[in-house]
């Protein structure tokens, strides 16, 4: 193959996407599609500003789209509608890479691992938050055994998404946005983590905060902040923390081994405490700033996060075997999902913990292949489970008429 062809779904957060494609030699932009026009003309414009020399074909019809010659497709559509998407692409015999999240239910998650192991196409699912450098060196830092086993690691996502709900969810009751619960986005927490250190979960109990007013009167009533306590398959604890809580940092990241720990302090910065075996007390602390994978990532969104999920991803199509070893392949893109796909039942139970199968393994599958269980009421049918789990008031239609005001007028929430 000399370039890949790749389509872009989803013109919103795709539009990242479309940025790093473009400029990347290995590939062809060559199809974009979303429905909603204004945001497929600033598509256009993106390609345009770029000079980029290839005939783009832009399409709102989501059929004519997937009948048109490509390799590979990135989605980025609606959060809750990766996995039928993402099944039915590879099952036309073109590769994928899902934005966040993975999966709705455990039936999806079950059938996307099978569509993966019998397509045999490349799956990459693009938790952008592994790859800064100070994240890439934790991971170094484990893999190398200076840290010892994990005893403990923790997550967070802390990002305060009021200001911006009107832009990302146009005051629709039934966006995504508005009925996930508040444990469905939880693998910019959970993944990097999982990424690191290699582990997977094999539990979860989830708690969550009250529903605040200002989401309320944002058009949510799901919990505004959630907690996962998550045992990993060595024993170790996880504590995943994410969401909508004001903050004067966006992300953290820590891990714990038996010989010593790192921290990701932020802006590029890294933290560690290394102790010889046996040296009790007796180890040294340590600060810098490591460098990144690639230097041309920095430049990008995301500490540089951005710049990695589409490089990987095409060069794994053109068989590069250290790419495919640095993307987030199915297996751990379910796992990393998991904790909050489950975490869901564990807090409609009051908070008890709830198994996480080892998907891996055939044999745990077929417990999970009609599990339909999830906030989003298409996909659940008669398992559904409200995002409102503490009995919140309905939200009157008034508030969605104000949040669409706010967003066709660019104000924020
Ligand atoms: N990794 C990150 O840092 C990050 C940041 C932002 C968003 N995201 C992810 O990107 C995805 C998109 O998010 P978003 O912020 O752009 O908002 P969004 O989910 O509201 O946008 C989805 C876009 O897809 C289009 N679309 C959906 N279904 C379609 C269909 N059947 N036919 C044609 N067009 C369709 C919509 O018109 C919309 O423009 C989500 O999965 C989100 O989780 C990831």
């Amino acid at each position: 193959m000399a370039k890949v062809r790749i389509g872009v779904f989803g013109g919103g957060r795709g539009r990242t996407a479309i940025k790093q494609l473009i400029s990347n030699p290995d590939c062809e932009v060559v199809a974009i599609c979303d429905m909603y026009e204004p945001t497929l003309e600033k598509c256009r414009q993106t390609a345009q500003e770029a000079n980029y020399p290839v005939d783009i074909k832009y399409f709102t019809d989501f059929e004519e789209f997937f009948n048109f010659d490509m390799d590979a497709v990135i989605l980025a559509n609606y959060a809750h509608q990766h996995a039928p998407y993402a099944i039915r692409f590879l099952r036309s015999g073109r590769h994928v890479m899902s934005e966040c999240l993975t999966m709705s239910c455990m039936k999806e998650a079950v059938e996307l691992i099978e569509a993966v192991e019998e397509t045999g196409k490349i799956y990459s699912y693009a938790e952008n938050y592994c790859y800064t450098k100070a994240r890439w060196e934790m991971r170094k830092l484990y893999r190398s055994g200076v840290l010892g086993e994990l005893q403990y690691a923790e997550g967070e996502y802390l990002h305060d998404c009021a200001p911006i709900w009107p832009s990302i969810t146009y005051g629709q009751r039934d966006h995504w946005r508005n009925l996930m619960p508040s444990t469905f986005y939880c693998t910019h927490s959970i993944g990097p983590i999982l990424y690191m250190t290699g582990l997977r979960p094999v539990q979860v109990v989830a708690f969550e905060t009250p529903n605040t007013d200002n989401m309320h009167n944002l058009g949510t009533n799901s919990g505004t902040l959630c907690m996962e306590a998550i045992t990993l398959n060595n024993g170790a604890i996880l504590k995943s923390t994410h969401f909508n809580i004001k903050s004067n940092r966006h992300s953290s990241y820590q891990l714990n081994g038996t010989l010593g720990g790192c921290q990701d302090l932020g802006n590029g910065r890294i933290g560690v405490y290394l102790e010889p075996a046996g040296k009790n007390g007796d180890g040294f602390k340590t600060e810098y700033t490591p460098d990144p994978i690639i230097a041309e990532a920095e430049a990008t969104g995301h500490g540089g996060g951005d710049y990695y999920t589409t490089y990987y991803f095409v060069k794994s199509i053109l068989g590069d075997k250290v790419a495919k070893a640095r993307i987030v392949n199915v297996y751990q893109a379910v796992e990393m999902c998991m904790p909050g796909t489950l975490g869901l039942k564990s807090i409609a139970g009051g908070n008890i913990p709830i198994k996480c199968p080892n998907l891996r393994n055939k044999e745990e599958r077929d417990a999970y292949r009609n599990d339909t269980a999830c906030s989003f009421p298409e996909i659940a049918g008669d398992q559904y489970i409200t995002n409102n789990l503490q009995g919140r008031p309905e939200i009157p239609d008034s508030v969605f008429e104000e949040v669409e005001y706010k967003w066709k007028n660019g104000l924020k929430g």
